[in-house]
């Protein structure tokens, strides 16, 4: 509760960890959205990347395993819990595979989405990634652990992290990528309906017919259902250790 209260003042926090309150007032359709998912998941990740290049997928294997054990190593050093990791080894698959240039992720938590992101670009040879976050507000001086396992990866690949939540984060992210467009988005961080299509509109510029847009824990609310039904974009639901996550444009 000490940590909590010393955050909500902290200048910078008061308005995003207002806003998250608020947000939990949101109708909740989270029922509805888990059984619509389980009506339309198609796939498990495995079967889904095999459907696209299934010797690559092996090829990935040793890559993801080592990763695995560095991260599962390095958290074991530190005494705090930071959440589960998103979906690593479909994202790493996908970068591998599609070689996208401007990356964008929200929600960094302690870096596994980070980490094989950062990864994957070196091994790649190109590639940027940006990435949006907000601190745990529940930990003492959070900002410590954001992107704790990816920090040693910064110095090889161009990273760009802004802690300062979705609302202020993503336009700046619009502005870093200038003219470019956004070829790979996965969105980890706000859970809300709001959350999510608010994220949706600040980048829609930056998107084109061909970036890969995943979300994760589309169980949560029908925001991915009303996004895909709103233009009948073709879309994917692979289930994940009893989670939904949803993709387009693949
Ligand atoms: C599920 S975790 C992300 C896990 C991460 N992708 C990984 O693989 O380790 C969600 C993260 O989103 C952050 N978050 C929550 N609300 C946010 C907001 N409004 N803007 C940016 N990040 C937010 C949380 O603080 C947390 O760090």
């Amino acid at each position: 509760m000490k940590n909590i209260l010393i955050n909500i003042f902290k200048k910078n926090y008061f308005f995003t960890i207002l806003k998250k309150i608020l947000k939990r007032f949101e109708k909740n359709t989270s029922i509805e959205a888990k059984n619509w998912a389980i009506s339309n998941v198609n796939q498990t990740i495995e079967s889904f990347c095999r459907s696209i290049d299934s010797p690559l997928y092996d090829k990935i294997k040793p890559d993801l395993k080592l990763i695995e054990n560095e991260a599962k190593e390095k958290l074991s050093k530190i005494n705090v819990r930071l959440g589960g990791g998103g979906n690593y080894i479909l994202l790493y698959f996908l970068i591998i595979k599609f070689k996208p240039v401007n990356i964008v992720e929200t929600g960094v938590a302690a870096g596994w989405t980070s980490l094989v992101i950062l990864r994957a670009i070196k091994k790649n040879g190109q590639g940027n990634l940006y990435s949006s976050d907000f601190p745990y507000f529940r930990l003492k001086n959070p900002e410590q652990y954001i992107g704790y396992l990816a920090k040693n990866e910064k110095n090889k690949v161009d990273w760009y992290l802004d802690i300062r939540g979705d609302d202020l984060a993503l336009p700046e992210i619009v502005n870093k990528i200038n003219n470019d467009s956004i070829d790979l988005f996965h969105y980890d961080s706000d859970k809300s309906y709001s959350g999510r299509a608010n994220a949706l509109k600040t980048l829609s510029s930056k998107f084109n017919s061909k970036t890969i847009i995943i979300f994760d824990d589309i169980d949560n609310n029908l925001h991915f259902k009303d996004f895909v039904e709103k233009d009948k974009k073709k879309f994917c639901i692979l289930e994940y250790k009893g989670k939904f996550l949803g993709i387009v444009g693949y």
